[in-house]
């Protein structure tokens, strides 16, 4: 009996074994990928045209950063929202968006673009986009990996659907219907009271410097971006029409937005809906 077969098995085992060796160390020469794992694009965000949101694994933990996103729609800048604060005056309010050089990844390899917080704003479109649509991304990281992916462009309602992981969509879910009564404690825990009034009427002490003033809810003719609770929610999250001093709401969940825009609804009167009958 000759020992030949056994020495033909090793030799498999040994490529095997000099892989698992060798593979993590090719790795740690900078090549591991990194991948786009939930991404969507909405419209008319910030005063901007569109805005890109997105979520990065990285396969490794080496510190690195999101330099660049490049799209075939046009060029994206990386920005952060500014969350409104009851302290905030008139002065911080000229703008909702501040540019950011880089979107740093953590320690556990994830990088996150999402409303309310890292946003890539597309603030000139090379094509027109519409919701149904898709755009080329490509994100470059600081150590020249890059991820490429295509993105669809959403409803902004359906942006959490699209981003957030299912055990963080049923964190947000809210309880029950959006009513009127939780969205009148979101009013005032969110500090619209200091730009739109206690009661909504628009005389709030910060909202009295404003030019245009805040909105008084009872006058819906004056709306600009929509009157019906899907539209207000909206003009929550993404803004106004063509930018202005409203903050975004953006950090607020779907259900919180659509409580505040029945509460909002809830403060006309018959008065206020004969004024916007022409
Ligand atoms: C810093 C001041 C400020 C704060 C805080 C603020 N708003 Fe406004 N809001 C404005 C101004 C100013 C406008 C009008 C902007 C314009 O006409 O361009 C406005 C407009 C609106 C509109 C009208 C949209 C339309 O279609 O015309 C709604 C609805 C609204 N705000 C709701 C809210 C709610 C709800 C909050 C709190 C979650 C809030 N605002 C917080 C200043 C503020």
């Amino acid at each position: 009996m000759t020992h030949h077969p056994t020495s033909h098995a090793t030799a498999p085992v040994v490529a095997r074994l000099a892989f698992l060796v060798l593979a993590p160390l090719v790795a740690a020469c900078g090549a591991r990928p990194v991948h786009v794992e939930r991404a969507a694009i909405a419209l008319d965000v910030a005063g901007a045209p569109a805005a890109l949101y997105l979520s990065l694994l990285a396969e490794d933990a080496i510190a690195d950063s999101i330099e660049e996103i490049w799209t075939d729609a046009g060029v994206a800048t990386l920005q952060t929202a500014r969350p409104h604060r009851m302290t905030d005056g008139p002065a911080d309010l000229a703008s909702l968006m501040a540019p950011v050089a880089g979107v740093p990844i953590d320690a556990q390899g994830a990088a996150r673009l999402a409303p309310g917080g890292y946003t890539a704003l597309l603030s000139t479109l090379r094509r027109p986009l519409a919701e149904g649509d898709s755009v080329t991304v490509q994100v470059r990281l600081a150590r020249g990996r890059r991820a490429e992916v295509r993105v669809p462009v959403l409803p902004y309602e359906a942006l959490e659907a699209a981003l957030l992981t299912p055990a963080e969509r049923a964190e947000v879910a809210g309880d029950g219907d959006p009513d009127a009564a939780e969205g009148g404690r979101l009013f005032r825990a969110n500090g619209c009271a200091s730009c739109h009034g206690a009661e909504g009427h628009g005389d709030g002490p910060v909202g009295r410097t404003l030019r245009p003033p805040p909105r008084d809810f009872r006058v819906v003719s004056a709306f600009k971006g929509g009157t019906d609770a899907a539209r207000i929610a909206r003009t929550l999250a993404a803004g106004m029409p063509g930018g202005g001093a409203m903050p975004l709401y953006a950090h607020l969940t779907n259900h919180e937005r659509a409580a505040i825009a029945r509460y909002l609804i809830s403060l006309r009167t018959p008065d206020s809906l004969q004024r916007t009958t022409p």
